[in-house]
């Protein structure tokens, strides 16, 4: 099993990105449960099969579509040791957690963050967007909100961020109980980064009409194009205005590790709490998304609760008290932190931020191919390794859109599409380490193929 997924990896590039799930294969996963047992090597072959040639693709160098890692060895190996030891990091007194403390201490030196923070490892970005807006509730309301619920407190808070916030961040409100239309959705300017002015405009006139601001939340590369907002004049608004400032780093902050693009996060020590994701551009395989808390006692009483069955001791395995149970909602953890653990170590963090520094290089190439390119059109600023462009031609939105679908069904490239103001962009987030200018080159390639074909057909069609 290891010589085949070690194969797997290292012949990566010579299988198409990604292709359709054939009906019978799908069809075979319409079996009934196993009641009988079936050999290992017998499972092994059908996940060969089926299961192995259908997957996303990410970890292939022509995967460039939303914003996915591309996975690394080590980490993988990590997870299989992971896996062995079987570990439950909810709690108790045992060295995986350990693992995690330091993974959150090591986030704390990289991003600025006080000794007294605290971190989590979560699955993604979004549920430590919603930590993080858990915890401002906390901020704004006190702890009784746990108890009473927010219609109780009777105010009316509300949160602050730019259109070019993901929508996990409105989908955090609604899961808090205060509402999406309490999040305000404040305009940007063009290089999709949040216009401060009209922020601050729209805080002042909510406490006006009698609401509570009490959350603000920033971007660290939008899901879009890659935009940053200006964080230093986030956390001064902030101050001034006494609400919370959570930062949505989910690829973006991790920019922190490359020497060239850190500098563009100033202000990010100043944030209350900050999401973001190793298995993004740090390329520890998923999931491993982590949330921080500058303020660890805020974030401790915003989860943790008292239970007989959970009853922490001075020693024993029942010791080790704060458990990470009383960071989150989750009881059950897995190992998540020894595949990052594994992936710092060995590539340490000056390779890593060279990767990331890399792909952006990447980007610049690709935009500067898609601006020689006449067929072609450049729809956003490049900030950071996301091109969106697409194809010049009449309905360019029914066409871009298909050729998007016929480069994933051609296994050469997959891009995803988005939508830059009202125009379909097709969009290219280089976030993969086996990336090369040579995917990028068949991108271009294939995209101008395919729209002139598609033009063709769609003229013919009438
Ligand atoms: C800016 C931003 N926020 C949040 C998310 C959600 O992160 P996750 O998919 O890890 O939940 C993403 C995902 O791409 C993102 O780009």
């Amino acid at each position: 099993m290891l010589d085949d997924i070690l194969g797997y990896v290292e012949h990566i590039r010579e299988r198409p990105v990604w292709q359709p799930i054939p009906d019978d294969v799908r069809s075979r996963f319409r079996a009934p449960i196993p009641t009988r047992p079936t050999d290992l090597a017998d499972v092994h072959a059908e996940f060969l099969r089926d299961i192995l040639p259908y997957s996303t693709g990410n970890s292939h160098p022509g995967f460039m579509g939303w914003v996915h890692g591309g996975g690394n060895l080590a980490g993988m190996l990590a997870e299989m040791l992971a896996a062995g030891l079987n570990a439950n990091l909810g709690g108790r007194d045992h060295m995986p957690i350990e693992v995690e403390r330091q993974v959150g201490r090591w986030a704390c030196e990289l991003f600025g963050f006080p000794e007294t923070a605290t971190g989590l490892f979560v699955t993604g970005t979004s549920m430590a967007n919603f930590i993080g807006v858990l915890v401002a509730r906390t901020a704004a309301l006190g702890t009784g909100v746990r108890r009473d619920g927010v219609a109780a407190s009777g105010r009316r808070l509300t949160a602050y961020t730019s259109a070019g916030a993901h929508g996990c961040i409105a989908q955090a409100m609604e899961l808090a109980g205060l509402g999406a239309s309490a999040l305000r959705v404040v305009p940007t300017n063009r290089q999709h980064e949040i216009d401060i002015d009209a922020l601050r405009e729209a805080v002042i006139t909510d406490r006006s009409l009698g609401f509570t601001p009490f959350l603000v939340v920033g971007t660290a590369g939008t899901v879009d194009i890659g935009g940053i907002d200006d964080l230093m004049a986030l956390a001064a608004l902030a101050r001034e205005e006494k609400v919370w400032l959570h930062v949505d780093g989910a690829f973006g902050a991790l920019a922190m590790l490359a020497r060239d693009l850190a500098p563009r996060l100033a202000g990010i020590e100043q944030a209350d709490s900050l999401a973001f994701d190793f298995h993004k551009w740090a390329q520890v395989p998923y999931d491993a998304g982590f949330i921080l808390v500058r303020d660890g006692a805020l974030h401790r009483s915003t989860f943790a609760s008292a239970a007989a069955y959970l009853r922490r001791e001075g020693r024993g395995l029942a010791g080790g008290s704060p458990w990470p149970c009383d960071f989150g909602p989750d009881l059950s953890r897995g190992f998540r932190a020894l595949k990052t653990w594994f992936t710092l170590k060995v590539y340490g963090t000056e390779q890593l931020g060279a990767v990331i520094s890399r792909t952006c290089a990447l980007a610049r190439y690709l935009r500067a191919r898609v601006e020689a390119t006449p067929a072609l059109e450049l729809l956003a600023p490049v900030p950071l390794n996301i091109v969106c462009f697409r194809y010049r031609c009449p309905d360019a939105d029914r066409v871009n859109a298909r050729i998007v679908a016929d480069l994933h069904e051609s296994g050469i490239v997959a891009p995803s599409t988005t939508m830059v103001g009202s125009r379909l962009a097709i969009r290219a987030a280089i976030v993969n380490h086996r990336t090369e200018p040579r995917d990028l080159d068949a991108l271009i390639e294939a995209t101008v193929a395919l729209g002139e074909a598609a033009t063709r057909a769609l003229a013919h069609a009438g």
